[in-house]
């Protein structure tokens, strides 16, 4: 019988709280320091995606390793609401919320505006349509969960081919004015949340990526200097061995964005291997150094606050589940820092060390 993901959550809700109330811990505590204690001392947190599959193996990891989950696709527009936007739909999220409060961790709220989940309820082209079907979105999604630490307000909003953002139609008709309406909105109804912009290919050295930088930035200028309330940039981070990072552009973004009075987010870190040779061992050797390099680099800023993995295990990763754009050929992808069987790899510790050589932030991380 296939269990269904509600059906897992409450199996492992009763079963933590059973472990929990005999007396022992949730979860008898893993051989190696999770990497949120690595951090800790740091002043950064450690976050990852979580798909609502409530198996407890996966549960453990996340509570080990992490202070902030991101639920992965739960809290999607077009997930957490009927197509006509008329009915909620937060089973899910509210799964991950629970499982969240239970075990001591944040939410980060992904995400309040995204091109991929826009049903069309959402995307009306007039600005007084699009501002009121945001605004009952907003505050659905925002009083139902009032605990989220931070929000990817907007995520992926900026062009990659051109200087303006990308190109919807309420954004092609009312760019920054629909922007600054959403933060506005989103500071409003949660006035301590760290608010966010979010996006990706800006920790390559390719072209593309400079370039995308460079245009990030000119957004971001922008609308400070209107007063938008934005409190972060998010860095998507998803690497791979074909645009390597080149650390002198990307610590020159990092303190561009510092500069601006932002605070960075990793919100998404993983390592697609395409191009990597099939042996395992020398893959996962690449795979760690990737890691270790990136982190290296991004964490030598005392702008980057957080470090957010775009799932833990190659067991539940969108990239082995072939949601990336970039399928390797040939074995099966081995992108995060842990594996199928939820054991630990080369990744994982160059992780965790890479946490451990970071110089510290200043409070509030
Ligand atoms: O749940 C259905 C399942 O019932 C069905 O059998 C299966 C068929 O393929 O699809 C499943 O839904 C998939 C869902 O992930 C859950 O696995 C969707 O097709 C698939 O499109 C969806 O992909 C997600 C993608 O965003 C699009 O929403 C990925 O999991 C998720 O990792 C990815 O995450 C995005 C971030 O939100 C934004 N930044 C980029 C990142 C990667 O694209």
């Amino acid at each position: 019988m296939q269990h269904s993901r509600r059906d897992l959550f409450h199996m492992a809700a009763s079963a933590l709280a059973f472990a929990a109330g005999a007396g022992g811990a949730a979860f008898p505590a893993m051989a190696q320091t999770g990497l949120k204690d690595a951090a800790r001392a740091k002043g950064i947190e450690v976050g990852s995606a979580f798909n609502g599959w409530f198996h407890p193996p996966l549960l453990r990891l996340l509570i080990e390793n992490c202070d902030v989950i991101t639920p992965e696709n739960a809290m999607k527009a077009g997930n957490i609401s009927s197509d006509d936007g008329r009915t909620l739909l937060p089973g899910e999220m509210d799964d991950i919320a629970a499982f969240c409060l239970q075990n001591g961790m944040k939410l980060h709220g992904h995400t309040l505006f995204w091109h991929q989940s826009l049903p069309a309820w959402l995307g009306a082209g007039d600005l007084d349509e699009a501002r009121q079907a945001h605004l009952r979105h907003l505050r659905f999604v925002m009083t139902r969960y009032p605990q989220v630490t931070s929000w990817d307000v907007v995520n992926e909003v900026v062009s990659n081919e051109t200087g303006a953002y990308r190109s919807l139609p309420v954004l092609d008709a009312h760019g920054d004015a629909f922007v600054a309406f959403l933060f506005e909105t989103a500071r409003e109804l949660a006035p301590t949340a760290r608010l966010v912009l979010n996006d990706y290919n800006l920790a390559c050295g390719a072209a593309f990526c400079d370039r995308k930088r460079g245009r990030l930035l000119s957004v971001l200028e922008r609308l400070l200097r209107a007063g938008v309330p934005i409190d972060a940039v998010g860095i998507q981070a998803h690497l791979a061995p074909r645009w390597p990072v080149v650390p002198a552009p990307l610590e020159a973004f990092l303190r561009e964005a510092g500069d601006l009075g932002l605070d960075v987010l990793i919100t998404e870190l993983d390592v697609n291997d395409i191009d990597l040779p099939d042996d395992i061992a020398a893959r996962d050797q690449s795979i760690a150094r990737i890691y270790g390099d990136f982190l290296d680099t991004a964490l030598a800023s005392r702008t980057v606050k957080r470090v957010s993995f775009w799932g833990l295990t190659d067991r539940y990763h969108w990239i082995v589940e072939g949601h990336a754009p970039f399928r390797r050929t040939g074995a099966a992808p081995r992108p995060a820092l842990f594996d199928q069987e939820l054991r630990p790899k080369p990744a994982y510790f160059a992780v965790r060390d890479a946490l451990l050589r970071a110089p510290e932030r200043t409070s509030g991380g």
